[in-house]
């Protein structure tokens, strides 16, 4: 099973993590497009072009099985136009966990943390409107303009990250927010930070691990055995931080450069 996953930079990478202890025997190629990195602040069409670019790349050059989305963004922005174009490529995506955080939340209270492009997207308003109303939710959305550059320059605990953080998340903090979704793959990597602004306990909602399980149901339901071990490529379309990209996987992992739709 060769498996290419994609996103803006390091986010992919927090499900790659998932990927690479859920799913055996399989070829990892992951593609950080940090050249045209954030993808949040970027229009439909842009996003939907790097998209198609790296899918297509992936399949000439590495034949892959299956595709990951590993970015809410892409997925809000291509999803929908990869599977008509690849029928028969598996093709998994990442949504913000609404449905989960519903189910978790006790006070009722949801923060939503998304990229500017994913909260205006309409795949976002469609799983609000799929899961809210199914209980007396309140909803508190956040678009985190700037985050993801500071993600991907490893200021993950800078007093400047934290500024921004708490500007966004002491009204969530007053409100009494029990829960908070990351809508964006890059966002665990500032878990830590959202904790201590928010203080009281916190149920925070990737997707990471949900991703990984339908990837390997998936792939099981084609015949794959799932035995063996999984190798991981990574390549970088632009510069990367590598120390991140250590602290994130556990181990070394060399990152090639890659040029992709040119
Ligand atoms: N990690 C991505 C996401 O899940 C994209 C971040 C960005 O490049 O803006 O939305």
């Amino acid at each position: 099973m060769k498996v290419g996953v994609f996103d803006s930079g390091l986010g992919g990478l927090t499900v790659v993590k998932s990927t690479l202890s859920t799913l055996k025997g399989a070829e990892l190629y992951y593609i950080a497009d940090t050249k045209h990195a954030p993808y949040g602040e970027k229009t439909k069409a842009q996003i939907l072009s790097y998209s198609l670019d790296i899918t297509r790349y992936f399949i000439e050059k590495h034949q892959i099985d299956a595709l990951v989305v590993a970015c809410n963004t892409a997925t809000s922005a291509a999803i929908e136009t990869l599977r008509k174009a690849y029928p028969d490529l598996i093709i998994v995506g990442t949504e913000p966990g609404i449905k989960p955080a519903i189910e978790t939340t006790r006070s009722g209270k949801v923060g939503v943390l998304a990229t500017p492009a994913t909260l205006r997207g309409e795949k976002y308003q469609q799983l609000v409107d799929a899961h809210v109303g199914k209980r007396e939710i309140s909803l508190y959305e956040q678009a985190c303009p700037g985050l993801v550059e500071q993600i991907e320059q490893g200021k993950t605990e800078d007093p400047e990250t934290e500024t921004m953080l708490r500007r966004w998340l002491e009204p969530m903090r007053k409100e009494g927010v029990d829960t908070i979704v990351l809508g964006c793959t890059h966002y665990p990597l500032v878990s830590n930070l959202i904790e201590k602004i928010m203080v009281h306990r916190l149920n925070l909602i990737h997707t990471g691990d949900a991703i990984a399980k339908r990837l390997l149901a998936l792939a099981q339901e084609k015949g794959h055995q799932n035995e063996g071990t999984t190798k991981l490529h990574i390549y970088a379309t632009g510069v990367i931080e590598e120390k991140s990209v250590v602290n994130l996987i556990g181990r070394k992992v060399p990152v090639s450069s890659v040029c992709v739709g040119e």
